[in-house]
């Protein structure tokens, strides 16, 4: 196999409906299905070469040497796939604040998915990209695909039916996210990997959040189908809150939430006592995304930039699918 350097850039997507919980922990697959909105303004660049000369993989992140022994395992499923034993060089870049409740997991796998698979010289359908894209990072097989996508929870014990899919609407020009972040995009405190876990082992209320993801998948699905976006905005607010409520109710709890996104809770639903479409939803983190349409979102921004902890807001345009950006034989 002839070295090539293959650069690939993949999307954040912020989930609508949760993926919180796993049926099965080594492969990622999860416990429930998920809906998501890809985000243009959050991307993550990734370079990959493999190279005889190295003795382990080597991880750039952000401009600094970082611990490789994260995606030296999904490197590892790669390899096998491609039948190669070398290692690899991996620059990546997060154009957002990484590790802080931002999605950086989703598009930094899917990034790697993609360059690694065909650095490897692999060439794998979308399909195949999402499930190799799963493995690195649960919700990063939403992240191979742009626009609103929904992942399959699967029931195969091998996971390959355990994949995203796009859903085609015209409802996504008329969509935008806010992006409130509160504390400077400060590091999180439990990674959503491990807390999804401790939630699901401790919390009284995990039962009770799994029985609520397949009615509101289904009513956020029929919600895009109809283009109405205060009942997609209506399930995503409450969806949310469900997940955050199974992890307050862990055993010790986990809070994300700062008194900011408290404050933010409160201004999104004042936005919309003045008739503006705004809907919050929260990840693992203490950032509060707002669902919004087109119309409103700068004044949507305004508002929640003035919120007492808020460092920044941000809008984003959905995003469109990972795509390789550069291939360069070495
Ligand atoms: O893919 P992970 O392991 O980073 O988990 C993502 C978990 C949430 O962001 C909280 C929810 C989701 O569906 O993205």
């Amino acid at each position: 196999m002839s070295a090539i350097q293959v650069t690939a850039k993949a999307c954040a997507n912020i989930a609508l409906v949760k993926y919180w919980g796993k049926r099965d922990v080594r492969l990622n697959l999860p416990a429930a299905g998920s809906l998501s909105l890809t985000l243009a303004a959050l991307v993550t660049e990734t370079s990959v070469l493999f190279d005889p000369a190295l003795e382990e993989d080597d991880l750039v992140l952000d401009g600094e040497a970082a611990d490789a022994s994260r995606i030296t395992p999904f490197l590892n499923v790669i390899r096998g796939v491609a039948k190669i034993e070398t290692h690899a060089w991996v620059i990546s870049r997060n154009h957002f604040p990484t590790a802080s409740g931002l999605a950086s997991s989703a598009s930094g796998f899917a990034a790697l998915a993609l360059a690694a698979s065909h650095a490897a010289g692999l060439d794998p359908t979308p399909r195949e990209l999402s499930i190799l894209a799963r493995i690195g990072s649960g919700s990063a097989a939403r992240s191979i695909f742009g626009g609103f996508v929904r992942m399959h929870e699967g029931i195969r014990t091998d996971g390959n039916d355990a994949f995203a899919e796009p859903i085609d609407t015209p409802l996504v020009d008329k969509v935008r996210m806010v992006i409130a972040i509160v504390g400077g995009g400060a590091a999180k405190t439990h990674g959503s990997r491990d807390a999804m876990e401790h939630v699901a082992h401790t919390s009284p209320l995990y039962r009770g959040w799994l029985t609520t993801v397949p009615p509101d998948l289904a009513a956020a699905e029929a919600a895009i189908a109809a283009g109405d976006i205060q009942a997609l905005g209506e399930v995503a607010e409450a969806n949310a809150l469900a997940m955050h409520a199974s992890a307050i109710a862990a055993r010790p709890p986990i809070i994300y939430w700062k008194p900011a996104t408290l404050a933010l809770l409160a201004a999104v639903r004042e936005l919309r006592e003045q008739g503006r479409a705004a809907w919050a939803t929260m990840d693992a983190g203490p950032h509060v995304k707002v669902l919004t349409t087109v119309e409103d979102a700068s004044a949507v921004a305004n508002a929640l930039r003035d919120a007492p902890g808020v460092t920044s807001t941000m809008i984003s345009e959905p995003g469109g699918p990972a795509e390789i950006t550069k291939q360069e034989p070495r």
